[in-house]
């Protein structure tokens, strides 16, 4: 897709929602696989299901339908991603980083990205949060490659401090003020959709990556470009592929986000009022 049929079709997204509402989001939340349910937390103003945005990618895999939810944490304006679409689905990586430039546009200035994730750190356990402090995105196509998009931001963006430190800072204040314990690390992001080998969770680990998962990184790499402040938290849904004898299974991904579900409600929720 050329640079005009990438932003024109944002355009049209972003035309469509405003015929919707008017409301103007402060904070970005996506919600990670599993983690959708933080939907009810908040005091919803007005919900709009991906399928009713023209041209917006809808989400084909079970478990990720998907909405934006647009209301209030406390007194913070946020709009919530109920389900997002992921690059394995078959979608262009524009279409993929698509939503999160819209909620830029619709006004957001801080993105907080959820995701579920293996884990590959030998201290970490399934049900674990962890501060996502970096990401490694080379396994994966970057999402601005293409024509640049001069209107969002730069054609080669810095990267050297794609997660905000000032906002996972206030994320580890409000995980240690509510006694919820919150590890730290290196998200690498795969494609998938087929989980790693043994040997692949080898070589990421020494890589220095500490959990791996099939989102984020290309969705914190546009937020970057386009000027939001991002942070993000992974849910450790399982240990990576050979950590363990059992072997991978999705389902793992909704009983690990249950068992973490009144951590994260609470660390996302403290932290969201903490940030502005
Ligand atoms: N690998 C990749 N993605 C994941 C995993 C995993 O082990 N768990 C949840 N998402």
């Amino acid at each position: 897709m050329n640079r005009n049929v990438v932003y024109e079709k944002l355009e049209r997204c972003l035309a469509c929602v405003r015929r919707r509402t008017e409301f103007v989001p402060r904070v970005a939340i996506v919600l990670g696989s599993g983690l959708g349910d933080y939907a009810e937390s908040i005091r919803v103003e007005t919900e709009i299901p991906y399928a009713e945005i023209e041209g917006f990618p809808v989400s084909t895999v079970p478990g990720h339908a998907g909405r934006f939810v647009f209301g209030w944490v406390g007194a913070v304006p946020v709009v919530c991603m109920k389900g997002r679409v992921h690059f394995y689905e078959g979608y262009d990586v524009s279409d993929v980083v698509l939503p999160i430039r819209l909620m830029k546009l619709l006004g957001a200035e801080i993105l907080f990205l959820t995701n579920a994730a293996g884990g590959i750190n030998p201290s970490f356990h399934a049900g674990d949060l962890m501060l996502i402090r970096d990401h490694i995105s080379v396994f994966a196509p970057n999402p601005l490659i293409g024509e640049n998009l001069d209107a969002l931001g730069t054609r080669f963006p810095d990267m050297s401090s794609v997660y905000d430190p000032a906002l996972g800072e206030k994320i580890k204040e409000k995980a240690a003020e509510n006694g919820i314990s919150l590890q730290e690390g290196v998200y690498a992001k795969l494609t998938g959709p087929s989980y790693e080998t043994p040997a692949e969770i080898r070589m990421l680990g020494r890589l220095g990556c500490d959990a791996v998962g099939m989102s984020t990184a290309v969705e914190a790499i546009a937020a970057n470009h386009c000027g939001m402040r991002v942070c993000g938290v992974s849910c450790i849904s399982n240990l990576a592929a050979g950590l363990s004898d059992a072997p991978l299974d999705h389902r793992e991904v909704q009983e690990a986000a249950d068992r973490s579900a009144s951590r994260f409600r609470t660390l996302v929720t403290e932290a969201v009022q903490a940030f502005v």
